[in-house]
C-alpha cells in the first residue's frame, strides 16, 4: 500500500498468542472484571462523574497487569474513561456510523486511550487534548500512544516541573496537555472492524499467500496474479455479512468523528471539574485546594463545556495530515492547534493519482547512499565501498535483481524455522531504511553485507516479524465452526484490508481501471521512483477492485481561513510526502508556516532535532508560530552518529529532555 507502508509507524514486534494457561485464568478474572465494570458503570449512570476515580486499588492493579481488554468497555455517547494500565485511561466512543442519518441503530464505538495532563483539568494550566494520528491509512493512534505518546507529550509539555509560577501576570502560564490517541473507524481496536474473511485461519492463509506472491513486477505474471487476488478481496470485503462499515470508514466521518471526540471531551471536562469542586468541598478545603487568587466561579468558567465550540488540538503524521487537512478545511473555526508533519498532497489523494507523493523518493536512497560512504567505514555503513556512493547503489541493487532471479534460503535456527528470503522482502526493508533511516539503515545495510558473504541471517528476523501472526486469539470454537460465523471473525487484529478501506473509498472511483490503464499508471510512477513507483502502484491496483463506495466525501476546497494558524513540519527529503506538498498545502491556509526539518526520511520524527521539538512546543505552549521559511537542523543522522556542532552545544536540562524525547522518536 502506499502511505501506509510506513511500517515503522506500526508495530514490528509479532502478537505472541496466549497460552491457555494464562487464557484460562485471565477468563475467570475478566468475569469478575466484567460484573465489576457493570456494577460500576450502573453507577455511573446516576453519577457520571465520579466512578472511575472510586475504583478501590486492587481493580487498579489487577489492570495494571496487562489484563484490559477493550471489550470490558460499554460503548458509551459521553466519553468515560477506565484505568487500562500504565497510568493510561482507555473509552469507547459511541457515534452514529452514518452520520447523515444517526437515527439509525448502526454505531461505531471509537477506542480512545489517553494519557493524563500532569495538572488536573481544573488547574488554570490545564491545555486540553492533543489528539495524534500516526498515519497509514490503517495505523493506530492508540499503538502511537504506546509507543511515542510520552514522548509527544514532554515535546508539547513543559517537562521540568509542574509547579505554579505564581505571581508573575507578565510570564506565560505553562501548559500541560492530554494526549489523546484514538483508532479511526476500520482501525484495530475500534469496532465494528471490516470483515473480509470468514475466520483468522482464512486471513492468515491469505496473508502468507500475499507474502509469498510478494511485490508485483519482481516475477512473471505477478499483474495478473495481484489482479485476481484483488477481485477476490475486493469482492469478499463487499459482500461479507452485507456489512455497512465498507461505506462509512474514509476519511470525512472521521474528520465528524474528531468534532464528536473534542465535544464529549468538553463535556467530560466539565464533569471532572464539578466533581473534583466537590471532593474539595467534602474534604471541606476549598479554599486551600485552589490555586492563588482563583476561586471556584473561576473554575466553572473556565472549564464549562459550551457545545459546539470545542477546539481541536493535533498532531498528525503523514496520513495523519489528510485527517488534519481535512478537519481544517471542514471545520476552520475550531482549529486552535493543528501540526501536519509528513504533509500528504491532499488533493492529489483523494483524486486516486498519488503521484506528488514520490518525487523525492529516489533522491532520499540517493542521500542515504552518500552518507553511508561519508561515514568512511564499514563497521559504520555494512555497505561502505572507497569507489563512492555509485558503487554503493550498484551493489544494493544488484544484491536485489540477483534475488528476483534466486531467492535465498534463510536456515532453521534455535530460534525460528526454515524461511526465504525475495527481493521482495529486501525491497520491503529498504522501504523501512528509507522511512526511518537512523532506526532501520545502519542494520540493514550490515545484513544486506553479509548477505553478498552468503549468510541470510541478519534477514530472519526480519522476515519472522514481517509475518502477520494474526491466528493468534482465534477461539477455539472456531476451528470446527462453518465459515462467516461472527464469533471467529475476531477483532482488534490489523491487516491490510481496513487500510485499504480508507485509502481506496478516499480516492476516486477507479473500478472502470483496465489492466491497461493500470500498467500505465505504474510506468508514469516508476518514471517517477525507481524505489517506489512500484509500491504505490502494488496499493492502487488493489483499489481498481475495491467496491464499496462512501456515502459521504469531501473532497474540497482544502482551503480556509482557520481560527489558528496551522505549523506544517516537511523533512529536506521525504520519501513519501516530499517538502513540497508541505509548501502546496500551505498556500490554503492563510498564516500557516512551513518548517523545513532538515532530516532524511518520513515525517520529523525519523529524526532527533532540538530545533524542531523547540518549535513544536512553542505552537503548542503558546500558538506562536515559526518565522516563514524556518529551517531546523537534525542532532544526529544515519550511520555517522551525533553531529558533533551539536553535541559540543551546552543545553539545559530541559533540553536534553527535549532531545531525549526527540531521539526516542525517532528510534522507536
Ligand atoms: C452529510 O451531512 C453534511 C453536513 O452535516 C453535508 O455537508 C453532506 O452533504 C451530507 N452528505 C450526504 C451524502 O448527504
Ligand atoms: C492495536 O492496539 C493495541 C492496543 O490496544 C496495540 O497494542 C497494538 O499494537 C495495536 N495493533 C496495531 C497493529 O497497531
Ligand atoms: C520471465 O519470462 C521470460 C521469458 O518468458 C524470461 O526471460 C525472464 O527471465 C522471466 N523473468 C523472471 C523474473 O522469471
Ligand atoms: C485526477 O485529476 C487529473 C487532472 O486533474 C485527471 O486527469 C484524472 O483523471 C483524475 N484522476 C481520477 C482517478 O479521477
Ligand atoms: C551468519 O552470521 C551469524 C551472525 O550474524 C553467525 O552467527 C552465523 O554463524 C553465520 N552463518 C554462517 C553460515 O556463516
Ligand atoms: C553480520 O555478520 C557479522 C559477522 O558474522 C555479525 O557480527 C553481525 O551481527 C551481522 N550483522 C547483521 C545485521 O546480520
Amino acid at each position: 500500500m502506499s502511505l501506509q507502508h510506513n511500517i515503522e509507524q506500526k508495530n514490528p514486534t509479532p502478537v505472541l498468542s496466549r497460552s491457555n494457561l494464562s487464557q484460562f485464568a485471565w477468563k475467570s478474572r475478566a468475569v469478575l472484571l466484567v460484573a465489576l465494570i457493570f456494577v460500576l458503570y450502573s453507577a455511573s449512570r446516576t453519577n457520571p462523574i465520579q466512578w472511575w476515580r472510586s475504583i478501590p486499588d486492587s481493580y487498579a492493579t489487577e489492570q495494571s497487569l496487562n489484563v484490559f481488554e477493550w471489550s470490558q468497555i460499554t460503548p458509551n455517547e459521553e466519553l468515560i474513561y477506565h484505568d487500562c494500565g500504565n497510568g493510561m485511561q482507555c473509552a469507547r466512543l459511541e457515534v452514529p456510523m452514518d452520520w447523515n442519518n444517526s437515527a439509525t441503530s448502526l454505531k461505531i464505538a471509537i477506542a480512545i486511550t489517553r494519557i493524563p495532563a500532569k495538572v488536573e483539568v481544573t488547574d488554570p494550566r490545564y491545555g486540553g487534548p492533543i489528539l495524534i494520528n500516526p498515519g497509514g491509512p490503517g495505523g493506530s493512534g492508540i499503538e502511537l500512544l504506546h509507543r511515542q505518546g510520552l514522548q509527544m507529550q514532554q515535546i508539547a509539555d513543559y517537562s521540568a516541573d509542574t509547579q505554579p509560577v505564581l505571581g508573575d501576570p507578565e510570564k506565560p502560564m505553562p501548559k500541560y496537555y492530554d494526549i489523546i490517541g484514538f483508532d479511526p473507524r476500520g482501525v484495530n481496536n475500534t469496532t465494528p472492524t471490516l470483515v473480509c474473511f470468514p475466520n483468522a485461519f482464512e486471513r492468515l492463509a491469505w496473508n502468507l499467500q500475499s507474502q509469498a506472491e510478494g511485490l508485483i513486477g519482481m516475477s512473471n505474471n505477478s499483474v495478473p496474479r495481484a489482479w485476481a487476488r484483488a477481485k477476490a478481496l475486493g469482492r469478499s470485503c463487499a459482500d461479507a455479512g452485507g456489512q455497512q462499515l465498507g461505506h462509512f470508514l474514509n476519511t470525512t466521518p472521521v474528520v465528524r468523528d474528531m468534532v464528536a471526540i473534542i465535544e464529549r471531551h468538553g463535556q467530560w471536562r466539565e464533569n471532572e471539574a464539578r466533581r473534583w469542586l466537590r471532593d474539595q468541598a467534602c474534604k471541606n478545603m476549598a479554599s486551600t485546594g485552589l490555586q492563588h487568587e482563583d476561586s471556584k466561579r473561576a473554575v466553572i468558567d473556565r472549564t464549562r463545556w459550551i457545545p459546539g465550540r470545542e477546539k481541536l488540538l493535533y498532531w498528525g503524521l503523514s496520513y495523519g495530515t489528510v485527517i488534519g487537512t481535512t478537519f481544517a478545511a471542514m471545520y476552520p473555526d475550531r482549529v486552535h492547534r493543528v501540526i501536519l508533519d509528513g504533509v500528504v498532497d491532499v488533493p492529489d489523494y483523494y483524486n486516486s493519482s498519488s503521484r506528488s507523493s514520490v518525487q523525492d523518493s529516489d533522491k532520499v536512497l540517493d542521500r542515504l547512499l552518500e552518507t553511508c560512504y561519508e561515514s568512511g567505514t564499514r563497521e559504520k555503513c555494512g555497505l561502505f565501498d572507497p569507489r563512492g556512493p555509485e558503487k554503493i547503489k550498484t551493489t544494493l541493487f544488484s544484491i536485489i535483481d540477483s534475488a528476483i532471479v534466486t531467492p535465498l534460503p534463510i536456515m532453521p535456527s534455535t530460534r525460528q524455522g526454515p524461511q526465504i528470503l525475495t527481493a521482495s522482502d529486501i525491497d520491503m526493508a529498504l522501504h523501512l531504511a528509507l522511512y526511518k533511516p537512523l532506526k532501520s539503515a545502519v542494520q540493514l545495510f550490515h545484513a544486506l553485507h553479509n548477505l553478498t558473504l552468503g549468510n541470510t541471517s541478519g534477514f530472519a528476523d526480519f522476515k519472522r516479524n514481517s509475518m502477520k501472526s494474526d491466528i493468534a486469539g482465534q477461539p477455539e470454537s472456531c476451528k470446527d465452526a462453518s465459515p462467516w460465523t461472527p464469533e471467529c471473525q475476531t477483532s482488534g487484529i490489523l491487516d491490510e484490508t481496513g487500510s485499504l478501506g480508507i485509502e481506496c473509498s478516499d480516492g476516486e472511483d477507479i473500478q472502470d481501471w483496465s489492466q491497461e490503464t493500470f500498467n500505465a499508471y505504474w510506468a508514469l510512477l516508476n518514471d517517477h521512483s525507481k524505489v517506489m513507483g512500484t509500491r504505490k502502484a502494488a496499493s492502487k491496483l488493489m483499489c481498481t477492485q475495491w467496491r464499496l463506495r462512501p456515502k459521504w466525501r469531501y473532497t474540497g476546497p482544502f482551503e480556509a481561513e482557520t481560527r489558528h494558524p496551522i505549523l506544517l513540519i516537511g523533512n529536506t527529503l521525504d520519501p513519501t510526502t516530499p517538502l513540497n506538498n508541505a509548501h502546496k498545502i500551505s498556500r490554503g491556509f492563510p498564516g500557516s508556516v512551513v518548517l523545513q526539518n532538515d532530516a532524511i526520511g518520513h515525517c520529523s520524527n525519523a529524526a532527533p532535532s532540538l530545533c524542531t521539538a523547540k518549535a513544536v512546543r512553542q505552537y503548542f505552549q503558546t500558538g506562536e508560530l515559526p518565522s516563514k521559511n524556518a529551517f531546523c537542523e537534525v542532532d544526529e543522522i544515519p550511520f555517522t552518529g551525533p553531529i558533533s556542532s551539536s553535541f559540543n552545544v551546552l543545553k539545559t536540562p530541559e533540553e536534553m529532555l527535549l532531545l531525549e524525547a526527540s531521539k526516542h522518536m525517532a528510534m522507536s
